[in-house]
């Protein structure tokens, strides 16, 4: 038995590993789940959506779809929707619950402004700190009618449900929930729906909805759905959450003599920017098995630690490519030589916590140098971090980085309410000890 790692308590307990070393899997990506989970459930048709993943966040999304009627079937990786129609949600008799996701809100605040009933949104303490601005302005210019505290920008959110009218907009911030809430209003909305950014953010949706039939036409940064096309159900395969894998595939880069392999990996362009940015630094990572389904690239992922890798910058268009990651790129970058500066990241202040500061706060006090900056932090590596108590800010993947910053120190490590894991990646413990040497 493996004991570098026990939770007692809600509370990590870490001693250091020398190497990641075998094979793994991740559960299925949570973007993508929760897009098949919604399309899914307003298309005509039976969905079968293989490799969905569990956490909380998509169970949320799936809880409210079935406060409004629709029906599911099935446990373990695969579910079955039994599609409703585009008019076939019903009105939810209770306020809709979104816990801790942010992407729930921010979509179905899309999907529900084009209903012709009434729905209440709200979410835990951190969610309702979160903005919601950027859904409703753009919603409320379609023509919908949402009512939310503090002047519109904050949860709950009141729905009264409308007929909405496409429009062309420029979003100030690359940001794919926003544009995948804009188009599931759009889907409703008389005309056309477009949506442009200044970098590109994920595109699942703009592939899903391809998939599924919609009328969609993807124009370099500027993306187009036409209002009142159905969608047909069918089998969607979810692939492995390359934001779980990061985890893995960082500590493995940083412990020498690792040798992992990550299976069935989401590969999405829009998705891969950590792997990019590890090949910059300098990282042994190779992609095996390249293959696509669903119109999501899938491969297995590779890494051997070699104790190598060279600071680097991220910045630009680069961000919205591993903004989730970021979290797992500063302990990279504490363990890498040189200089890693991060810019352009300003987005991370408003995450599930302020992870600017929680990383550059918790870090430190393992004995690393950051230095926060309003968008991003410039990290000194170090030749070594050491075991601390820290916090995890009941953010899940502030969480996961600390634990293998942790298995990378010198000396035990403690990580305080580690329950929030179970947001996006349950069994996140269990598959770690199967390769932590
Ligand atoms: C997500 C988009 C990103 C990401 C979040 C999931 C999505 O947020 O950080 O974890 O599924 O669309 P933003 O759209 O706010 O950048």
């Amino acid at each position: 038995m493996n004991n570098k790692l026990q939770t007692i308590n809600d509370v990590l307990s870490i001693v250091p590993a020398r190497r990641l070393q075998g094979e793994v899997s991740v559960p299925g990506d949570k973007s993508i789940s929760h897009r098949a989970i919604i399309l899914a459930s307003i298309a005509e048709g039976t969905s079968i959506i293989r490799g969905i993943q569990r956490g909380k966040d998509c169970l949320a999304t799936l809880k409210i779809l079935k406060m409004m009627g629709v029906e599911t079937e099935g446990k373990g990786d695969d579910l079955i929707i039994y599609g409703k129609g585009p008019t076939g949600l019903k009105e939810p008799r209770d306020v809709l619950d979104c816990e801790n996701s942010g992407t729930t809100m921010r979509l179905l605040t899309g999907l529900l402004s084009a209903q012709n009933f009434y729905s209440v949104l709200t979410g835990d303490s951190s969610l309702r700190k979160r903005p919601m601005g950027r859904v409703i302005e753009p919603l409320r210019k379609m023509g919908a009618q949402i009512f939310a505290r503090e002047k519109g920008r904050f949860p709950p959110l009141s729905i009264i449900g409308r007929h909405l009218q496409g429009i062309d907009y420029s979003s100030p911030i690359p940001s794919a929930q926003v544009k995948t809430c804009l188009f599931l209003a759009g889907l409703y909305a008389k005309g056309n729906t477009s949506v442009t950014e200044k970098y590109r953010s994920r595109d699942h949706t703009e592939r899903m909805l391809k998939f599924l039939g919609a009328d969609i036409e993807v124009n370099n940064l500027k993306v187009r759905v036409k209002g009142g096309a159905s969608l047909s159900g069918g089998e969607l395969r979810v692939p492995g959450d390359i934001s779980a894998a990061a985890f893995f595939i960082g500590g493995a880069a940083i412990l020498k003599g690792s040798r992992l392999k990550v299976l069935n990996v989401g590969l999405n362009p829009t998705r891969r920017g950590f792997i990019d940015v590890l090949l910059g630094m300098g990282a042994h990572i190779k992609i095996l098995n390249l293959r696509k389904k669903c119109g999501e690239e899938i491969g297995d992922i590779e890494v051997r630690g070699r104790g190598d890798l060279k600071g680097t910058l991220i910045e630009g268009d680069l961000i919205p490519r591993l903004i989730d990651e970021i979290p797992m790129l500063v302990v990279v970058g504490c363990f890498a030589k040189g200089q890693t500066l991060i810019k352009d990241a300003r987005e991370l202040r408003v995450k599930e916590t302020d992870r600017i500061k929680a990383m550059s706060v918790e870090l430190r006090k393992m004995g690393a140098q950051i230095k926060e900056k309003e968008d991003g932090m410039v990290i000194e590596g170090v030749k070594e971090l050491r075991g601390a108590e820290c916090n995890s800010y009941k953010d899940h993947r502030i969480a996961m980085a600390l634990a293998i910053a942790s298995l990378c120190a010198r000396g035990k490590s403690k990580i305080l309410d580690m329950e929030c894991i179970e947001t996006s990646f349950p069994g996140f413990e269990e598959i770690l000890k199967k390769v932590v040497v």
